[in-house]
């Protein structure tokens, strides 16, 4: 089934409630260091707006424990108002008789963003029940409900799965937009389909589980790429790598044949001055910090025939001259095939914009953990969850008219 959209719906004096994703990155000082997650929810908002509703945005910042001062949506409400020329009212809580309040008086145009979801335990909480009981609250501020956070929605979390229960709902433009790309270039790759995985995070691991029998070949590189070269019986030296995932991955490097690739050389820092070093002579106390010259020419025969290619996770050390070699010629490289190409994950994306490389890419997903989710499982409860809402509020919906 396909997922409703905001086009589904008649929004003409209604209240939308808009679940985005503005876990916007911030400096030291608090300040907002990228909005591309502002950016992408634009179309929903003028939508929305330009068809007459009034929008009240529900998102997270971080993971706070409880109300963390400097987790406040105020820089976000802040930058939302100075890119779409619309003052944004900022309430401090997102739910209670002020907000609904204050709610109830917005007119059409209007945009308010409630406090961060996460400072509600409610929200994450684990007893499905106990969910619910906060989502109905905040399903009472709105008469639609859309969800423009493809980068939160593989969580189950009261804001992504449990408002749909009680209320219309559907997802917004760019959400729609993401599942369609990312469908069409990973349900029916074209081949040779090619897998580049670096970075971190034990999602990484699903990825490669999951994508292994899927893929022709899997480059490796990042501290995912040291597990793996750990596992497979090479020194490392003090390089970062998970230790819980390296049983995981030796059991992986047995079963896969010459699918995953590994780094053939790599550059170590030798006091302070970059060395590169075939991996069969990294020593004890040298640290891993990327791929090395003949990795990335060897990366880039096996990508040459591609004719799909997805990444996620940066091949080395990006952030620190000169160790982003391997993340920029490969990630060159790769924009000069004829190719689809997806890139997905909060590093891999910061690592694209500092190379200047976004455009260059088929689609860029907005969507780190959620991103690895979707392409190994196919859906995620948000999805699901608009699904099933549209089955029991569908006579509330109105269909779109061509
Ligand atoms: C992200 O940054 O990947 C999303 O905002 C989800 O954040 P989370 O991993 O804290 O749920």
């Amino acid at each position: 089934m396909e997922i409703p959209s905001i086009r589904d719906l008649d929004v003409e004096g209604k209240t939308v409630i808009m679940r985005v994703d503005y876990n916007l990155p911030l400096d030291e000082n608090g300040r907002v260091t990228d909005h591309t997650r502002i950016s992408t929810t634009l179309k929903t908002i003028y939508y929305i707006l330009n068809n007459g509703g009034k929008i009240v945005l529900i998102s997270h910042l971080g993971r706070p424990k409880s109300r963390e001062e400097h987790l406040k949506m105020d820089v976000v409400a802040e930058r939302l108002s100075d890119i779409i020329g619309v003052p944004v009212k900022k309430l401090d809580y997102c739910s209670g008789d002020d907000v609904e309040m204050c709610v109830k008086k917005m007119k059409p145009g209007d945009i308010v963003l409630l406090e961060n979801i996460r400072f509600y335990g409610e929200e994450t909480e684990k007893n499905e029940a106990t969910r619910d009981e906060f989502a109905k609250k905040l399903a009472r501020l709105g008469d639609i409900y859309v969800n423009e956070a493809f980068a939160a929605s593989h969580r189950s979390h009261a804001s992504i799965t449990g408002i749909p229960k009680y209320m219309p709902s559907c997802c917004g433009l760019s959400f729609l937009r993401e599942v369609n790309m990312i469908n069409s270039i990973v349900k029916n790759p074209d081949r040779p389909y090619v897998a580049i995985i670096g970075g971190a995070k034990e999602d990484k691991m699903l990825c490669i589980e999951s994508l292994l029998p899927k893929v022709d070949r899997i480059l490796m590189g990042g501290i995912i790429g040291n597990t793996f070269l750990k596992a497979a019986g090479y020194e490392i030296g003090d390089s970062k790598c998970d230790e819980a995932l390296v049983t995981r991955a030796e059991g992986i490097l047995k079963s896969c044949g010459d699918k995953i690739m590994l780094p053939q050389d790599v550059m170590v820092e030798i006091r302070g001055e970059p060395e590169n070093l075939p991996i069969s002579e990294v020593r004890k106390g040298m640290k891993i910090l990327d791929i090395g010259p003949e990795t990335i020419v060897h990366y880039k025969n096996v990508l040459r025939p591609a004719k799909t290619v997805v990444w996620t996770g940066p091949l080395g050390f990006f952030e620190k001259k000169p160790y982003e070699k391997g993340t920029l010629y490969i990630a060159s490289f790769m924009a000069g095939l004829d190719a689809k190409t997806l890139v997905g994950g909060g590093d891999s994306i910061s690592a694209m914009k500092r190379l200047n490389m976004v455009e260059k890419m088929t689609h860029l997903s907005t969507g780190g953990g959620a991103f690895a989710d979707f392409i190994t499982k196919d859906s995620f409860p948000g999805i699901e969850a608009l699904k099933h809402s549209y089955e029991i509020h569908s006579h509330a919906i109105k269909k779109k008219v061509e």
